[in-house]
């Protein structure tokens, strides 16, 4: 892919990863890119790097600017190896004179890299740093995504370099938000945010409270996955508070996995009643959906209704991964029931039910267990589960 000025004098220098398909357990189907930013002033300065099989493709791309031993400065936002991957192959070339990072950032660097001789400056929050016409004021967003976590403000730019905040896992040849379909767009960074940042919506709350006390002015975002935000700067920043708070929508989703179609028949049912209640509802059988989708479109779902048949007295290896996987994102402001069929034992509602208790769900019922197949009476019983579902989901409003 070509460089692209993005401001002047400030370079998109990063990696277009087509072909990744896995992102520790996240399904990145539509690939994903590795950004990273180059600006040139007094004192050139990198944004941080790329993962370690792509080093060719940044060093490509700042070569066509400038010869890398002129960069003066990297910073490092973030540790994870997405985007330090190639920083030793960098830091041999370039031999910056200063490297800037968290204090958390030294010590990760440290112990992935192993390099005491690196000319770490460590950087504390609200540090500002110059580079001549420019200066960059760095902002502490521990953990989003890992503890050495920051951004980097430009503020005679009014640009925002979000490191892993308001990314997406997706491929592309273009680089601005504008120049994509923006629901296509927007389905990316619901994706991204339900399955990396939807722990920390805690601290996501107190960032965005931080950037309004600061008073920063952004007009564009550049993070260091994904497109980079210029024209739907306001209906992103909206996105991440909604989402960090936890807002649903009058939704439900029936997720399942199934033996022998006796618990997809339920599923059907429950799903049937919710749809009478007048309540949107989608079917997701995960056999067919990747967990990273489920939890992607469960983010603003109100109800979230789980369907396992008993397989060795437990749940059905999907949906106890699924609920493992689930359970570590902190879902909130959730209602739940559970259901399923079994053949002897039938633990899975009740396995369903604690993970529901300890996610903190509202369970509406204890759930419905059918033993082998289910009868036309057991269906209507899905159906009016599913119908309580609806109500409950209707009452609660948004
Ligand atoms: Fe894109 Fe947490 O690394």
């Amino acid at each position: 892919m070509k460089v692209c000025e993005i401001k002047k004098d400030i370079y998109w220098v990063g990696a277009v990863d087509w072909n990744v398909r896995d992102f520790h357990g996240y399904s990145t189907y539509r690939g994903s890119t590795y950004n990273a930013f180059l600006i040139i002033d007094d004192k050139i300065t990198l944004f941080d790097t790329v993962k370690k099989n792509l080093k060719g493709d940044l060093l490509h791309h700042i070569k066509t600017i400038i010869d890398p031993s002129k960069i003066d400065y990297i910073v490092v936002n973030h540790v994870e190896m997405d985007h330090t991957g190639s920083l030793p192959e960098v830091m041999e070339l370039v031999k910056p004179e200063k490297l800037f990072c968290s204090p958390m950032g030294k010590k990760a660097l440290l112990q992935h890299f192993h390099r005491e001789d690196w000319p770490y400056e460590v950087v504390g929050p609200d540090h500002t740093l110059n580079l001549g016409r420019r200066s960059v004021q760095f902002i502490e967003t521990r953990m989003l995504h890992w503890p050495d976590s920051m951004f980097s403000y430009v503020p005679e730019e009014k640009l925002l370099i979000s490191s892993d905040g308001f990314g997406q896992h997706w491929a592309t040849s273009e680089r601005f938000d504008d120049e994509v379909d923006f629901s296509e767009l927007m389905s990316h960074a619901v994706k991204y945010y339900a399955n990396i940042l939807l722990l920390f919506s805690p601290l996501v709350r107190k960032l965005l409270e931080r950037v309004k006390e600061l008073g920063i002015e952004i007009d564009m975002i550049a993070p260091d996955h994904g497109l980079i935000w210029r024209s739907h700067v306001k209906d992103i920043l909206n996105a991440y508070g909604d989402w960090a708070h936890h807002k649903t929508r009058k939704k439900a989703l029936v997720i399942y996995d199934t033996m022998w179609h006796s618990t997809e028949t339920m599923a059907k049912a429950v799903a049937d009643g919710v749809e009478q209640e007048g309540v949107s509802v989608k079917l997701m059988n995960l056999k067919f959906n990747h967990r990273s989708d489920v939890i992607a479109e469960a983010l603003d779902t109100k109800a979230l209704v789980f369907g396992s048949s008993t397989l060795n007295n437990g749940l059905l290896p999907r949906m106890a991964g699924l609920l493992s996987y689930m359970k570590g994102l902190k879902p909130r402001n959730k209602i739940g029931a559970a259901f399923g069929s079994y053949g002897w034992s039938g633990e899975a509602v009740k396995l369903m039910n604690v993970y529901m208790e300890e996610m903190k769900f509202d369970i509406i019922e204890s759930g419905i267990r059918v033993k082998y197949v289910p009868t036309h009476d057991h269906l209507k019983e899905c159906v009016e589960m599913g119908k309580r579902i609806g109500r409950a989901v209707n009452e609660l409003g948004d």
